[in-house]
């Protein structure tokens, strides 16, 4: 195991009802807030008069900013940090899923920097400070309520781009998983992939003797593998919708990575697409990481080995190991095709045609590898994509 700073400030507070609290919580850091929001589910379901009821109650005032998109856009990031500076907020709430989330951090992150955000993006600044956020989840799925990413899109040159801090850790995420109830089936399953893929990224660890954190995310994928087939059979199954949200955040507060290195190349090569074809995160992920997966199997057999008998439970007294690790990702493919997803591309809409500018935008045109499981180039970038056509 490899030694670690553990240090995650998100306080968690969940459960039904959970997001009566906001108010109270948010003037702890100010009385002048953002609220920052989506394409208007928050509007329809209710959450939102709840919310505004909630603060107004604490005495917090707030300006707001909606039409965060799945995928989202600097503009509105740059909207965001403007109104910030002229309404002199203390705070920024986002309700919603990643996207709002992210858009809430990189706003927070944008408003005391004299620079351009997109700076943090390109690594060409890191943040010296932020603004506090807190947030609302809504779908169980990116792990941004209890992460140090943020992910945006600018939209010149199709860009789609993350920068990591402790800075932006919300400082209270309320997770009701009630406010799930609503999603619709697509984004139910979009997530559990997200959710999945987070923790096989961390899974795929060169580091030796890392038993405590293994089992940690066998147990986790195990959990999703069981409750998201229950919540799409049953939308308002509570006890399977809190499973499902607990593990989406348990998937990404950097618990699990906890003494190991992950590899995180699929990740790199899903933005690629979510930047060129607008595809969901979690619905590219289904398709990029049994590619990747396949690509690399060699690199370690035992570790394939012991994904598809501990978690899929295949038997491998029938088969060879290689056998017995391609039997398990052909069983993560089948799940994931039974919760509705595409496992290929075409499958999402996306054919062979820009491949070639994909790989080449992953891999900084040839200049940097991605992945630490197994390091990967241009090429091998290309080659994943056309196995997974
Ligand atoms: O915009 P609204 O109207 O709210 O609708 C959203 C959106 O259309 C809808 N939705 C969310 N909660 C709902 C609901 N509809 C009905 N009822 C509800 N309760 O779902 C759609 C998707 O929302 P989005 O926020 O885009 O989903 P998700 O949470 O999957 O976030 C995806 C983004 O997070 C990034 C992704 O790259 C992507 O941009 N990620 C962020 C990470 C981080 N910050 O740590 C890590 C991840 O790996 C990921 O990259
Ligand atoms: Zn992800």
């Amino acid at each position: 195991m490899d030694n670690f700073t553990f240090h995650n400030t998100t306080k968690i507070i969940f459960g039904k009802g959970a997001e009566s609290s906001v108010g109270t919580e948010a003037a702890t850091f100010s009385k002048k807030i953002l609220l920052h929001y989506g394409s208007g589910s928050i509007k329809k379901s209710g959450l939102y008069d709840r919310v505004a009821a909630s603060l107004k109650a604490a005495g917090v005032s707030f300006v707001e900013l909606g039409g965060v998109a799945p995928n989202p856009r600097l503009a509105l990031v740059r909207e965001g940090i403007a109104l910030c500076r002229k309404e002199k907020v203390g705070f920024i709430l986002a309700v919603g899923g990643g996207s709002v989330i992210d858009s809430a951090k990189a706003i927070a992150a944008g408003m005391p920097y004299s620079g351009d955000v997109w700076d943090f993006f390109t690594g060409a600044a890191v943040p010296k400070e932020a603004l506090p956020v807190g947030t609302i989840l809504t779908i169980p799925a990116a792990g941004s309520e209890a992460s140090t990413g943020c992910v945006v899109t600018k939209e010149e040159g199709q860009l789609k781009r993350a920068f990591n801090t402790e800075l932006v850790y919300p400082r209270f995420s309320i997770l009701n998983p009630e406010l799930a109830f609503t999603l619709p089936r697509n984004q139910v399953a979009n997530g559990a992939a997200d959710i999945m893929a987070h923790l096989l990224e961390r899974y795929f660890t060169n580091t030796r003797q890392v038993e405590l954190t293994d089992r940690l995310i066998e147990a986790t994928l195990r959990t999703v593998i069981d409750v998201a087939p229950r919540v799409l059979r049953k939308h308002d199954d509570y006890d399977a919708w809190a499973e499902l949200m607990w593990a989406g955040t348990i998937a990404h507060n950097n618990l699990l990575n906890t003494g190991r290195d992950g590899d995180w190349g699929s990740h790199d090569i899903e933005h690629e697409l979510s930047a060129l074809y607008d595809v969901a995160h979690g619905a590219g992920l289904a398709v990029v990481f049994p590619a990747w997966m396949k690509y690399v199997i060699k690199h370690d057999i035992p570790r394939f080995v012991q994904l598809a008998v501990r978690v899929w439970g295949v038997d491998q007294s029938f088969f060879s190991p290689e056998r017995t690790a391609l039997e398990g990702i052909a069983r993560l493919e089948a799940f994931w095709t039974s919760l509705g997803l595409a496992v290929r591309l075409p499958g999402i809409g996306v054919g062979s045609d820009r491949i070639d500018e994909m790989a080449a935008k992953c891999s900084g045109g040839g200049k940097r590898e991605i992945g630490h499981f197994v390091s990967l180039g241009q090429k091998d970038v290309d080659a994943i994509l056309r196995l997974a056509l």
